[in-house]
């Protein structure tokens, strides 16, 4: 089966900085991908080349086997192949209202062009409130991003994937900077996506909840591949084993 994304021989560099010398990935239909590596490894510019945020030096981006072009390829384009990215960045957006946020680059307009934001506004809410069970005292739909906690921005852009019925989910750390109950629900919602028939890239220095969501593991080192496994060889120990020997 054409597997859902492929990369192969993926490399990039910031200015001397090589982060990945030659990456290949590949992400299978209703398949969860952990990603696991030290900081600087190239996890997150991996998923940001993935996502459309960066653009690759050389190697090939295929989707659904069709080339990518990486000039062509944008957060915009991505969306369009159905590419949802929680970022571990949060810098995304902040200014914006938290509607805004939720619709940018969607927003549904009137027959006169016009934003629905009265109907966005309550459904961003919704999602928000209904769907995740947010309760944050600072969470209104004309708030700024940047007011939110870090579990209720990482909430608002799961809420984002969810309603635009996304694809592939990536989440970047997705835990790092949560309460308890907040990484339940981080956690519930990447199982939530297994048996919705989505796919996923899992990112995590938590390697328990990595182990917990994801079917096959990549180990990634100085921007390659070092290891690959499915789960049925590995228990969570063995992930922490591995990621100590390349470290
Ligand atoms: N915009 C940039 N300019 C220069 N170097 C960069 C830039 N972004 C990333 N790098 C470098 O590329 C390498 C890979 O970084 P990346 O953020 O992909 O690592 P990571 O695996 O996500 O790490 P972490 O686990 O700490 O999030 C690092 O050495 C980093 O310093
Ligand atoms: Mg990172």
């Amino acid at each position: 089966m054409t597997p859902l994304i492929e990369l192969s021989g993926i490399t990039k560099s910031y200015g001397q900085v090589d982060a990945l010398n030659g990456i290949d990935l590949t992400l299978h239909e209703n398949e969860i991908l952990g990603l696991i590596g030290d900081n600087g490894a190239g996890k997150s510019t991996l998923i940001k080349i993935l996502s459309g945020v960066e653009s690759f030096d050389t190697g090939a981006l295929r989707f659904c086997g069709n080339a990518i072009d990486p000039v062509r390829h944008t957060v915009k384009s991505a969306r369009k192949l159905g590419i949802e990215t929680v970022f571990q960045d949060k810098s995304l957006g902040e200014s914006q209202s938290i509607w805004r946020n939720f619709f940018m680059g969607r927003h549904r307009t009137n027959a006169f062009g016009l934003i629905r934001k009265r109907h966005e506004k309550k459904e961003a809410m919704r999602v928000l409130t209904e769907t995740l069970g947010l309760r944050g005292a600072g969470l209104s739909a004309g708030a700024p991003v940047s007011v939110l906690s870090g579990g209720e921005r990482q909430g608002l852009a799961i809420g984002r994937a969810m309603y635009f019925n996304a694809r592939v989910v990536i989440l970047d750390e997705p835990t790092t900077a949560l309460a308890v109950k907040e990484v339940d629900k981080v956690l519930g919602f990447a199982k939530a996506l297994k048996q919705n028939g989505k796919s996923g890239i899992f990112i995590s220095h938590n390697l328990h909840h990595v182990y917990q969501v994801a079917d096959r593991f990549l180990f990634i080192q100085h921007g390659r591949v070092v290891h690959e496994a499915h789960k049925a060889e590995e228990t969570p120990e063995s992930l922490i084993a591995t990621l100590m020997k390349w470290s």
